[in-house]
């Protein structure tokens, strides 16, 4: 099945108790007991199972291509669940640049457990192979990274961590899997912020972690049901039912974010722009061979802050806000948003600078949105 077809059709999308279009809510805790010791009794409480999350987890794991889903109460539910899959004494290496919240619970978190950690630049792969240790036991990947859009060989990366039996995890926030389908790549595990392109209308925070393992599988399972970051009956349900629209409105983007990296290259206020679907981009060649498309997020570089400053006043479609991945475009300040919890060295170490907008693109028509790029930038 091509994409849109299986996004309406591939997965659980009827209510198989009344045959209902849309799979109810099922807004209960707890189930009836029919009869004790009966086998065939599916659902008992709803932190165990639930028939919205059911459906939506089967969406997920269909979504994704994969064996097995699971699905968190957010995008960081999942990275931590995943990343407690370590054990006391274990090493993991990071991008430089991998997404500030992740980066606070590796620095913050993971220490309480004696789990050692090292960031590098993983598109460097010479320098991941540097940075193995005897107890490296995970490589995780963001790629593009948010919010410079610095992209890494996933397939080289997977060739490397399997010839030392060390585990891959891949962040596929931004592509997501109907453009880089990491598990095909090699990756053990994917995990996603579906509050971002999955539900794609910014009215849901959620996570997912998808998976070919049946242990891995088995382990997030657990997790999931004893420290209890399940997601919502109601939140499953929004997100079954943005999903089905995913491919137009995410194909919609991607075509706005060409175009506007494209203007955005050429206009004499901007510094830098950071796109992965550019020519200009010094890794395009292997985003390309790993991805279908750019995606539909990018990032630029105004000349100063008082440039920022004006910009963003005079900017008027998008939303200035953090997050991404929403039907309207939205604008993000990175120094002061998504990499606010680092420390001022490093966000310049991380070249995440003061005049660095993300922008995300929505599905407005293009005429209109560069109509206003032009307004806003003629200053
Ligand atoms: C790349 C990436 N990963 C993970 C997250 C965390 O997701 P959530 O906010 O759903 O917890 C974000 C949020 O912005 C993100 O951009």
């Amino acid at each position: 099945m091509k994409d849109n077809t299986k996004l309406l059709h591939g997965y659980t999308v009827l209510d198989e108790y009344t045959g209902a279009a849309s799979v109810p809510i099922y807004q209960t805790s707890t189930f009836n007991n029919s009869e004790l010791y009966c086998a065939q009794q599916k659902h008992l409480y709803t932190r165990f199972s639930n028939p919205t999350t059911d459906a939506l987890e089967d969406g997920f794991r269909c979504l994704e291509n994969a064996a097995y889903a699971v699905s968190f109460a957010s995008g960081m539910g999942a990275i931590s669940n995943v990343l407690m899959l370590l054990n006391a004494g274990d090493h993991v290496i990071f991008p430089k640049e991998v997404y500030g919240g992740t980066c606070q619970f590796a620095t913050t978190i993971l220490p309480k457990y004696q789990i050692k950690t090292s960031f590098v630049d993983l598109a460097n792969v010479e320098e991941v192979a540097t940075a193995i240790q005897p107890n490296t036991r995970m490589i995780y990947m963001e790629t593009p990274s948010n919010p410079l859009l610095k992209v890494c060989d996933i397939k080289a990366l997977v060739s490397l961590a399997n010839q030392k039996g060390i585990m891959t995890v891949a962040d596929n926030t931004f592509m997501t899997s109907l453009f880089q389908d990491c598990l095909a790549l090699g990756v053990d595990i994917v995990v996603e912020s579906v509050t971002k392109f999955i539900n794609g209308h910014s009215d849901v925070v959620a996570g997912l972690a998808a998976t070919n393992n049946e242990d891995y599988y088995h382990q997030l399972k657990l997790f999931q049901k004893n420290f209890g970051a399940i997601l919502g009956v109601e939140d499953a349900w929004l997100i079954l039912r943005g999903m089905k629209t995913m491919g137009i409105r995410v194909d919609h983007a991607v075509k706005n974010a060409q175009t506007l990296a494209e203007f955005l290259e050429h206009h004499p206020k901007i510094k830098h722009v950071y796109y992965p679907g550019l020519t200009s981009h010094p890794n395009h060649d292997i985003h390309m061979m790993q991805a279908k498309n750019g995606g539909a997020v990018l990032s630029f570089e105004l000349g100063s802050k008082e440039d920022l400053l004006t910009f963003t006043k005079r900017i008027q479609i998008p939303i200035l806000a953090v997050s991404l991945g929403g039907v309207e475009s939205i604008l993000s300040h990175p120094a002061t948003m998504s990499h606010a919890c680092l420390t001022p060295e490093e966000r310049v170490e991380q070249g995440v600078v003061d005049g660095l907008l993300r922008l995300s693109c929505g599905i407005e028509n293009i005429e209109d949105l560069l109509a206003d790029f032009e307004q806003a930038l003629n200053f």
